[in-house]
């Protein structure tokens, strides 16, 4: 039984603002801010806004051509003429480094015929030159040469500059607004900043780069990343460490925030008996935390269930019944155990089978070593997320392991975080489509929609991580495109947020299905656990309304 609690505006359990008091070390007042959306009417959106091309031609005429959105990050085009192409539905954008601390950004168009005036990324290009009749600009977009320039004896070279859109900088991303008459980005992005103190995204590098075509809407795709509320669907292995429906909402202007605790369990858990744990528990056997049905994985990579009341069935690692007398079980709890693994999971997996490894595979039977130490501070999380206790000590202990985790990279700094930071899933959305994560976490998320198809979206994981300040900042890593047929394990850099994203994106191509087969015409959302999108949607009903 999941909790339900009518009739009360939060869940049962633990506030937030109760574990940031018991913090064993001083919380800034960042954290401590409290600005809840007004509950106001319930949320209901249109369907359509999420299947049809009418909604979609409306985005980019209300909303993307207006509107302030992430376009890369400066470590993309570290030397002056580099340039990155930045595309967003059938819209392309030029963004160029024209100094060593200067960004410009054109309409990625020649003003001879038309022609797209890159196609892909580029270095050091001294000018740009079309590839089509040879017009070339300089990196500052003023007119260099035309071929035959007496031929358009009509043409003013003064007034041939490429047309510029706006250009801003924060946290080492560069974004672009289209709209002359756009407000200031400081404006539009109001205060976010105040939110990174203590390790801001300036001090970090680019560790990671993985885009995804996905199957679903760019809205529903993102939107499955602004909540805690599917956690206890979704994820239900890390229920006894995350306090998802506890989670904390808050707006601010064009951002919102969410936090969620994570090293005290799930309300969600409150009901449930206490068992036993399992003695021969792995990493492919775990019992439900909601239902205590055991789950243990066979050597054929199915799933054998068995009930609490002692049936048993067997399922696919979708969750499709094959035989048994048990016939439903929990597809998510199905794929975390015999889906797709990671490269060191993936060896335990094949010993368990007894497959015979390769010869050459010199120390295959040692789990891969954290490379770094940001790596390392993952693995604590989960390990704390696994962690069934209430005990508030439980994220002090925690909080005390990531801080010696990090303390080769981040140095004394990490004396002053407290454990809030290091344990909680502290995670923004700066509207429309930019999310970053707090504190020091490295995940940023951005999505768009793919080409004019409102049915297809873009997903893209950055892991900004931190790096001695004494030491070179490290190169960027380029952009790792992972097929819209592979899952996210084929992007092992990633981690174990990779088999997590396994569970959601499992979700979001079901979730544009049922948009379609869906009798209803109005989506409904939560008055505070969705905060998040609520927000969204206000704010896109006023970009859509403008005139
Ligand atoms: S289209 Fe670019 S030079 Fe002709
Ligand atoms: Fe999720």
């Amino acid at each position: 039984m999941t909790e339900t609690l009518t009739g009360t505006d939060r869940s049962a359990g633990v506030a937030y603002n109760q574990l940031l008091a018991e913090d064993s070390h001083p919380v800034p007042e960042y954290l401590l801010r409290d600005s809840p959306l007004d509950r106001g009417e319930p949320t209901l959106v249109p369907v359509e806004r999420y299947i049809s091309r009418e909604w979609h031609d409306i985005e980019i005429e209300k909303l993307w051509k207006r509107v302030w959105q992430m376009a890369c990050h400066e470590d993309d085009i570290p030397d002056v003429g580099d340039y990155l192409v930045y595309e967003l539905a059938d819209l392309s954008y030029l963004v160029v480094r024209v100094g060593e601390e200067e960004f410009k950004a054109y309409y990625n168009a020649c003003l001879h015929r038309g022609r797209l005036l890159r196609n892909e990324d580029g270095k050091r290009a001294r000018d740009l030159r079309c590839a089509f009749h040879g017009w070339t600009w300089n990196l500052d977009g003023t007119l260099k040469e035309i071929p035959c320039q007496w031929d358009f004896p009509y043409v003013n070279p003064d007034e041939q500059s490429l047309p510029e859109v706006k250009v801003a900088r924060w946290g080492g991303f560069i974004f672009i607004n289209p709209d002359p008459d756009a407000e200031p980005f400081e404006d539009f992005v109001g205060d976010l900043e105040s939110h990174f103190t203590l390790l801001p995204y300036e001090k970090r590098y680019k560790e990671a780069h993985v885009a995804k075509v996905l199957r679903c809407n760019w809205k529903v795709a993102q939107e499955a990343f602004m909540e805690a509320y599917h956690v206890v669907a979704t994820h239900p292995q890390i229920l006894a460490g995350i306090c998802d429906a506890n989670s904390k909402y808050d707006v601010f202007g064009n951002y919102a925030r969410a936090i969620t605790p994570n090293g005290v369990p799930s309300p969600h858990l409150s009901n449930v008996p206490e068992e036993q744990p399992l003695p021969d528990a792995s990493p492919f056997k775990m019992r439900h935390p909601l239902t205590g049905a055991i789950y243990d994985t066979q050597e054929d990579g199915t799933v054998l269930v068995t009930s609490r009341d002692g049936r048993t069935g067997l399922f696919t690692e979708g969750g499709v019944w094959i035989n048994g007398d048990l016939g439903e079980a929990d597809p998510h709890m199905c794929q975390w155990l015999a889906g797709k693994q990671l490269e060191a999971d993936d060896e335990l997996w094949r010993k368990r089978r007894g497959d015979i490894l390769p010869a050459d595979t010199n120390g295959s039977d040692e789990i891969v070593e954290a490379e770094s130490a940001a790596e390392e501070m993952d693995k604590r999380m989960e390990q704390m997320a696994a962690m069934p206790s209430n005990d508030a000590s439980v994220r002090e202990i925690g909080a005390a392991a990531i801080r010696d985790g990090l303390r080769p990279v981040l140095g004394d700094l990490v004396d002053n975080v407290p454990d809030a930071e290091l344990n909680d899933s502290i995670y923004f959305t700066l509207f429309p489509n930019f999310h970053p994560w707090g504190s020091f976490n490295r995940i940023v998320y951005r999505f768009r929609p793919n080409g004019n198809n409102p049915d297809e979206s873009i997903m893209e994981c950055i892991y900004l991580a931190p790096y001695p300040q004494d030491g070179e900042r490290p190169p960027a890593a380029p952009i790792h495109w992972i097929d819209v047929d592979d899952d996210w394990t084929a992007a092992p850099e990633l981690g174990m947020l990779a088999r997590v994203f396994n569970q959601d994106t499992y979700n979001l191509p079901r979730v544009q299905l049922g948009l379609h087969a869906t009798k209803k015409d109005r989506l409904q959302f939560g008055n505070y656990g969705e905060t998040k999108i609520r927000h969204f949607h206000q704010l896109l009903d006023n970009w859509v309304s403008r005139e």
